[in-house]
């Protein structure tokens, strides 16, 4: 269905010049048509938002520069529709239903110089999606509430991105490598994602600690996890994680020095043990000796052991 428009386009773009210098028609854009619901003019601008659109629409005139599809419930950006748009410098699909965005979605749309997939409901992006996209400048992905993975080599190849905003997703890890090294980023939007702040996210808090400049509402680019860090602000962990994940001890070591004191202390507290219990046995198998020893004594001789002599002294009182 979407190839339809193929085979005609070719000997459309012959035709328009031709019916052009023959006064037939005004525009291009008006030769190609224009989608229903859609608004058209000869700026080369196609807006479409707010108008309940469930499908990216058909029959989008083909040097379209801008197209406005924001607020509508489009759930796909099919590749073939799109990509025949190599012209397209603007493209806002903020507010829909998209769900994800795949690699072939923009293969072809070098020009695309703006681009809003904000207030859609991504999970992920993956690696190669935005890599076609030589000329993007600036691309808004915010308020995406379940989007919670972004690939790190995801805007690689975007050497002309001044202004990424990523705010208000699910994010809690982003691998900042190769966004560091692009030469044009000035302006990023991290906040109100629930940031880890843990030794895998070093270098995006270092990043932020460094450059805060660039980050769009540093204040509230803050921790959501761990519950200890809560609320803290990047800029201000960049530090410490450098300081906690780059010691000279590892945390194995820390736990093997724990364990050497606990064998130390068990084994001094059991040793303490023994000789006390083996005393008290020394001391009760010396008085068993001398007890015996005196019941032979009195055996032997007739003298009565103190025992004895106490029996006979309590009879005596008892008989008084
Ligand atoms: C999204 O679009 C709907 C109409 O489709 C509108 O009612 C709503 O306010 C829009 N939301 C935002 C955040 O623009
Ligand atoms: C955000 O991510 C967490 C896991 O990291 C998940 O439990 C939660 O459901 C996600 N939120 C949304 C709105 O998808
Ligand atoms: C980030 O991604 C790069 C590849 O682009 C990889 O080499 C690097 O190890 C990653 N860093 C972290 C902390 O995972």
């Amino acid at each position: 269905m979407r190839l339809a428009p193929q085979p005609s386009a070719q000997p459309l773009r012959l035709l328009v010049p031709l019916l052009l210098a023959t006064g037939v028609i005004a525009s291009p854009v008006i030769s190609a048509g224009c989608p229903d619901r859609c608004v058209c003019d000869d700026q080369l601008v196609v807006q479409c938002a707010g108008q309940h659109l469930s499908a990216f629409p058909a029959d989008l005139p083909l040097a379209t520069r801008q197209l406005i599809l924001s607020n509508n419930l489009i759930a796909e950006l099919p590749p073939l529709g799109l990509n025949y748009l190599s012209d397209l410098v603007y493209l806002d699909c903020s507010n829909n239903s998209l769900t994800e965005i795949s690699e072939s979605t923009f293969g072809n749309l070098r020009k695309l110089a703006y681009l809003d997939l904000s207030f859609n409901t991504l999970a992920r992006i993956e690696g190669r999606t935005f890599g076609p996209l030589a000329s993007l400048v600036m691309l808004r992905m915010t308020d995406n509430p379940g989007l919670s993975e972004i690939h790190p080599d995801a805007f690689a190849e975007n050497e002309a991105l001044q202004v990424l905003d990523v705010s208000r997703n699910n994010l809690t890890v982003l691998n900042v490598t190769s966004l560091i090294a692009l030469p044009a980023l000035r302006s990023v939007g991290l906040s109100g994602n629930p940031w880890l702040c843990e030794c895998e996210n070093e270098d995006l808090c270092l990043w932020v600690h460094l450059e805060g400049f660039k980050f769009q509402d540093e204040g509230q680019t803050v921790c959501g996890s761990p519950l200890d860090m809560q609320g803290r602000r990047l800029g201000e962990m960049g530090v410490q994680l450098r300081t906690l994940c780059h010691q000279t001890l590892g945390s194995w070591d820390y736990l093997f020095f724990v364990a050497i004191g606990f064998v130390i202390f068990a084994a001094g507290t059991v040793s303490a043990w023994l000789m006390g219990v083996v005393m008290v046995l020394y001391e009760r198998y010396i008085k068993k000796k001398d007890e015996q020893l005196d019941v032979e004594d009195e055996e032997d001789g007739n003298e009565p052991g103190p025992q004895a002599r106490a029996d006979r002294s309590l009879k005596g009182t008892i008989t008084v």
